[in-house]
C-alpha cells in the first residue's frame, strides 16, 4: 500500500515539480493538492500556470485544489505533507498538519531550529533521529524535515567530500541564480530581460548558515555547527532553471587536483547504498570541459538530481576554485524533500 501525499503549493514553481517528479512513485501517491483561496475549489489544470516540459498528469488535471484552512488541515485524509509554501504562512499551517503526520517542507520558517533536522541525504542522514526529540519536545504525533535552500544544496554536496577528506577553513562562493528559483511571479521580466541583478534579498545570509548545521556534528541530541568561514554574494540571472555557483574553497591540508577529482566522482553515500528511488547514482559528476557546466546542458545530470563541477583549478597550496551546478527545483527544492522523505521511508520513521 503506497502512502498518501498531500503536497502545499501545488500550483508553484516547485509544487509543480513534486506532481512530476511523483508521478509513478513506488512508495508515494498524490492524494491532496492545496494552494491560496485564489485556486481553492477549482481544478487544478485551470489554476496552475504550468511551467514544464511534460504535460500535467491525468490522474492530477482534474483534482479540486484545496484552500489551507483549518478545516481542510483538520479533514486531510493524507498520511505525509510536502510543503512548498511562502515562509510567512509556513510556521502556523507546517505545525497544524506536523500535529498528526510527518512535513517534508521547503521553507526556510523552520531550518535552523534546534530540534528540526535540515537535512541532505547524502551529506547528514545521521541528523533525521532529531525528530524524535521534536515529537517528544513539541508533543506532535508528526515532525517536520526540513531541505536547505537551493543554492546551500548545489554548494554542500561537494564540499562533504572536501571536508571529510582535507577540512574545511574557508568557503567563498559567488552565485547565478536561475529566475524559477523567485517563484512564478517573483522577479518582473522588465527586471531581468537584458540584465543580471546583484542581490537576492535573504540569500546571502541562507547560504552562509546553513551550511554549518548540515556539515555539523551531531552530539547528545543537539547539532554542534561546522566551524570554517562562508561568504556568499548571490546574483539573479536570466536563466529558467539551474544555479551555477563560482566556489573558491581553502582546506585544512593540501591535496592534488587529480585526488580531489576522484574522491568527488566517487562519492556516495546513504541514498545510494539504500538505493532510493529518487537518489541519483552519481551525487557529483565532475566535467573536463572548458566551458562547463552550464546550466542548458548540465542541470538534468542524474535527472536532475547530480551537482555537476567543473573548471576545477588549483593556483596556490589548499586552495581549489571551481564552478558547480544544480537543479534548483529538483535537486534544490522538490527532489530534495521526496529524497528526504524516501530516507525517513527507509529508516521506519513513517509509521
Ligand atoms: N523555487 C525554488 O527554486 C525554491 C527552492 C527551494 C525552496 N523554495 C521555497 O519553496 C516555497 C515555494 O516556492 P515557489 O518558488 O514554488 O513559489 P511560487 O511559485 O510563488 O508558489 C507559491 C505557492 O504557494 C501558494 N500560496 C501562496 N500564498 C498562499 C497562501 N496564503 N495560502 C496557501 N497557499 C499559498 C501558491 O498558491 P496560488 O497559486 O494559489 O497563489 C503557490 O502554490 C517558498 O518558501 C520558497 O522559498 C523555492
Amino acid at each position: 500500500m503506497k502512502i498518501d501525499v498531500g503536497i502545499l503549493g501545488a500550483t508553484g514553481m516547485v509544487g509543480q515539480r513534486f506532481i512530476q517528479l511523483l508521478e509513478g512513485h513506488k512508495w508515494f501517491n498524490i492524494e491532496e493538492l492545496f494552494a491560496s483561496e485564489r485556486s481553492a475549489n477549482k481544478p487544478y489544470k485551470k489554476v496552475a500556470k504550468w511551467y514544464l516540459d511534460s504535460d500535467i498528469s491525468e490522474d492530477i488535471k482534474d483534482i479540486d485544489v484545496l484552500p489551507l484552512n483549518r478545516d481542510s488541515i483538520r479533514n486531510t485524509s493524507c498520511d505525509l505533507i510536502f510543503s512548498a509554501i511562502p515562509s510567512d504562512i509556513a510556521r502556523e499551517v507546517e505545525a497544524l498538519f506536523a500535529r498528526e503526520i510527518p512535513v517534508f517542507s521547503n521553507t526556510k520558517t523552520y531550518r535552523m531550529e534546534n530540534d528540526v533536522p535540515l537535512i541532505i541525504p547524502e551529506v547528514n542522514p545521521e541528523h533525521l533521529s532529531l525528530v524524535e526529540i521534536q515529537r517528544e519536545k513539541r508533543d506532535w504525533n508528526g515532525f517536520i524535515v526540513t531541505n536547505p535552500n537551493c543554492t546551500t544544496i548545489g554548494l554542500v554536496i561537494p564540499l562533504k567530500p572536501i571536508m571529510d577528506n582535507f577540512g574545511l577553513e574557508m568557503v567563498n562562493v559567488t552565485t547565478l541564480q536561475a529566475l524559477s528559483g523567485a517563484g512564478y511571479s517573483g522577479v518582473p521580466s522588465m527586471a531581468i530581460l537584458d540584465n543580471a541583478i546583484p542581490f537576492i534579498s535573504g540569500e546571502e545570509e541562507k547560504v552562509e548558515t546553513e551550511p554549518l548545521k548540515i556539515l555539523g556534528s551531531l552530539r547528545d541530541g543537539k547539532i554542534e555547527f561546522a566551524k570554517f568561514e562562508i561568504f556568499a554574494s548571490c546574483t539573479r540571472v536570466m536563466v529558467r532553471d539551474g544555479h551555477l555557483e563560482s566556489v573558491f574553497v581553502n582546506t585544512k591540508n593540501d591535496f592534488t587536483i587529480d585526488e580531489l577529482k576522484e574522491i568527488l566522482s566517487n562519492f556516495e553515500s546513504e541514498p545510494q547504498r539504500l538505493n532510493l528511488p529518487t537518489a541519483p547514482k552519481r551525487p557529483i559528476v565532475v566535467r573536463e570541459e572548458d566551458d562547463r557546466p552550464q546550466p542548458l546542458f548540465d542541470r538534468d545530470s542524474g535527472n536532475g538530481m547530480s551537482v555537476v563541477i567543473g573548471r576545477m583549478r588549483k593556483n596556490k597550496e589548499r586552495c581549489v576554485r571551481f564552478f558547480c551546478l544544480s537543479h534548483n527545483t529538483i535537486r534544490g527544492a522538490a527532489g530534495a524533500s521526496i529524497l528526504n522523505a524516501e530516507l525517513a521511508y527507509k529508516k521506519n520513521y513513517l509509521k
